[in-house]
C-alpha cells in the first residue's frame, strides 16, 4: 500500500464530476487499499477518489474503527429526518462547517467484489456518506454550510 497525496481545496480536481468505475481492475482495487491507509494517516472518516486526484465514482467511509465502506458508485437511494451539525473536510484543513444532512441515509454501490450492496446509517455515518458522495459530484461541504466556525470553536 501506498499514502497518497491529499488534494487540498482550490484545486479543480475538487470541482469535477466523476466518471462511474465500469470494471473492477487490480488498478482499482490498489486504489481502495491506498486510500484506505491514506485516510487512517490523516485521521480522517472519509476520503472520495477525487481528492487523491482521481476522477472516479469511489468513496471510503469509516465513521466506527473497523467497520469500512468502500463503496464504488455510490447514490443516495434513500433518506430520512434532518440532522444540523459541524463538519469539515481533510481537504480543507482546520476548516469547519454547519451543515444540514438528513438523519438516516440508505446509499446503493458496488463493492470490491462486484456485488451490489446497500448500507443505511444514521448521525455520522449518514453525515460521512452524504459528504463523501457529493465530492464525486465536485460539491464541497462549504457550499452547504450555513455558517463556517473558526477550528478554536470546535471541539
Ligand atoms: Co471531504
Amino acid at each position: 500500500m501506498a499514502k497518497l497525496t491529499i488534494v487540498k481545496e482550490g484545486d479543480d480536481t475538487l470541482r469535477k464530476v466523476c466518471r462511474p468505475v465500469t470494471e473492477i481492475t487490480p488498478k482499482i482495487l490498489r486504489l481502495l487499499d491506498d486510500m484506505l491507509e491514506t485516510m487512517h494517516k490523516a485521521n480522517g472518516v472519509g476520503l472520495a477518489a477525487p481528492q487523491v486526484g482521481i476522477l472516479r465514482r469511489i468513496a471510503i467511509v469509516e465513521t466506527e474503527p473497523g467497520t469500512v465502506y468502500e463503496l464504488i458508485n455510490p447514490e443516495i437511494i434513500a433518506v430520512d429526518g434532518k440532522q444540523v451539525g459541524t463538519e469539515g473536510c481533510l481537504s480543507s484543513p482546520g476548516e469547519y462547517g454547519v451543515v444540514a444532512r438528513p438523519m438516516t441515509v440508505t446509499v446503493r454501490y458496488t463493492n470490491r467484489h462486484g456485488e451490489e450492496m446497500t448500507a443505511t446509517g444514521s448521525e455520522l455515518l449518514a453525515r460521512a456518506f452524504c459528504h463523501e458522495i457529493d465530492h464525486l459530484d465536485g460539491v464541497l461541504f462549504k457550499d452547504k454550510a450555513s455558517k463556517m466556525l473558526k477550528s478554536e470553536d470546535v471541539e
